[in-house]
């Protein structure tokens, strides 16, 4: 078991109060998420603004009491004797407001920047943030994408070999698990789960007090930095007890286009450009079945042709997935996918590098030029210190509305 914990709002303010009373400098932060303006767009409307904001992960947060000693232990675990049960927990505990700036979270507009690393005070540690997109409700915006397309602009030329600058579908509950123990839940960025099926303090907003791991449906949209790149659905099991982990992804490099996803290469990956990625139905309605997820790119007001030429273009289908992946079919492929897609997913973005595998997976051997030591982690920080990725004018909507073609 490992928790974090949550709050009311008037024990979060009384923790600021003491905080405040104490004078004890630096040690609470008021939850305030940086606001980044996305669309929303419809054949009939056009495309219209929405006042969406960002939430930082629960578990990248401060966890203390209300005399500010942590609530976890030294290796990171939740302490039993504070919180032997939920409710104990949570009397005993309080999450704390994250400092966005100081995490390598920055927006303005529609534009959001995530960086690997932060300096403070002359020290570069890594930061690797992972935030969630919130609604002006307080819950997570729910990205019904079914029948759909989702358009944003990217730049990624500083993130190097082994870097991945992540946008990315988890079907989480939107309100992150809201309950009478955490009445935040949503609004400290808690209830993540993905289909790698991650083990975390907390489940579901709740002290996970049996290590279960927790799997949901994923759709990765952008897995990615300068020289690689890959989109990939992963369904779960309809009891969420297990997921494809691999999934069917889609990388040019991987099917022989070596140039494509290059600095300099058909897609010019030095500069910004436009992704749209299309969830086509069999029958062209938000209710159908998913039979097709395809990708357009956009730089200089043109369309890239894509890597595959021909008809179909850069796209996935279950046909394809039965072929490069053995698990698809077991989870549903395709058809589960497009029903998660269907019910409404969360959106996340992250950033981050890869200790044990240097992310190899991504941009190494078959799936990218990259030799398979360059993504050491302590290298890239040595070498890239300020690398960082930068997602703006985030639309979604009827499939061809949220872009000129
Ligand atoms: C757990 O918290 C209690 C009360 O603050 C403290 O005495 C104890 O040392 C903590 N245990 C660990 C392993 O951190
Ligand atoms: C947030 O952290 C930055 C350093 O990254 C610091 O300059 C700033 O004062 C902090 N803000 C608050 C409210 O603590
Ligand atoms: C997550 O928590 C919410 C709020 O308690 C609940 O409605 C939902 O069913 C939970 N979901 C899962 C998968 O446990
Ligand atoms: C299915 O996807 C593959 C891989 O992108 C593509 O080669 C093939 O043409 C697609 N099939 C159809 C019917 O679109």
């Amino acid at each position: 078991m490992a928790p974090r914990h949550h709050i009311s709002r008037a024990a979060a303010a009384l923790a600021f109060l003491q905080l405040a009373c104490a004078q004890q400098p630096g040690t609470s932060t008021p939850e305030v998420h940086p606001q980044l303006q996305t669309s929303k767009c419809t054949k009939a409307g056009g495309c219209v603004q929405q006042q969406t904001s960002v939430v930082l992960d629960w578990a990248y947060r401060w966890i203390h009491t209300a005399d500010y000693t942590s609530c976890t232990t030294s290796s990171g675990a939740i302490n039993s004797t504070l919180c032997p049960d939920e409710a104990t927990c949570a009397k005993n505990c309080f999450i704390e407001g994250a400092n966005y700036t100081a995490m390598g979270v920055t927006t303005s507009g529609d534009t959001l920047t995530m960086s690997q690393f932060v300096q403070n005070d002359g020290t570069t540690t890594s930061s690797s943030p992972r935030i969630y997109l919130l609604d002006s409700d307080g819950d997570y915006a729910s990205l019904n994408l079914l029948g759909q397309e989702l358009r944003f602009d990217v730049d990624l030329s500083t993130l190097p070999c082994g870097e991945n600058g992540a946008l990315y579908l988890s079907e989480m509950d939107h309100t992150g698990g809201r309950n009478q123990y955490n009445t935040g839940a949503a609004n400290y960025g808690a209830g993540y789960c993905d289909a790698q099926c991650p083990v975390e303090t907390f489940k579901n907003g709740t002290l996970n007090t049996n290590g279960a791991a927790y799997c949901c449906n994923e759709m990765d949209v952008l897995e990615s930095n300068s020289v690689a790149s890959a989109f990939t659905p992963h369904p779960c099991a309809a009891d969420s007890s297990n997921c494809d982990k691999g999934g069917c992804g889609f990388n040019a490099y991987g099917l022989g286009y070596k140039n494509y996803w290059a600095q300099g290469g058909t897609l010019d990956t030095s500069k910004p450009f436009t992704i749209i990625t299309q969830f086509i139905t069999n029958d062209g309605t938000t209710t159908g079945t998913l039979t097709e997820i395809k990708r357009i790119y956009q730089q200089n007001g043109k369309t890239v042709p894509s890597a595959i030429s021909g008809p179909s273009g850069d796209t996935i289908n279950s046909t394809w997935c039965a072929e490069v992946d053995s698990s698809a079919n077991q989870f549903g492929s395709l058809t589960t996918m497009g029903e998660a897609l269907g019910r409404g997913m969360v959106l996340v973005f992250s950033i981050w590098n890869d200790n044990s595998q240097f992310m190899n997976w991504l941009d190494s051997g078959s799936a990218g030029p990259c030799s398979s030591t360059a993504g050491n982690p302590a290298t890239i920080q040595a070498q890239d210190p300020t690398t960082h990725v930068v997602f703006s004018n985030i639309r979604w909507g009827d499939i061809g509305t949220t872009f000129t073609s």
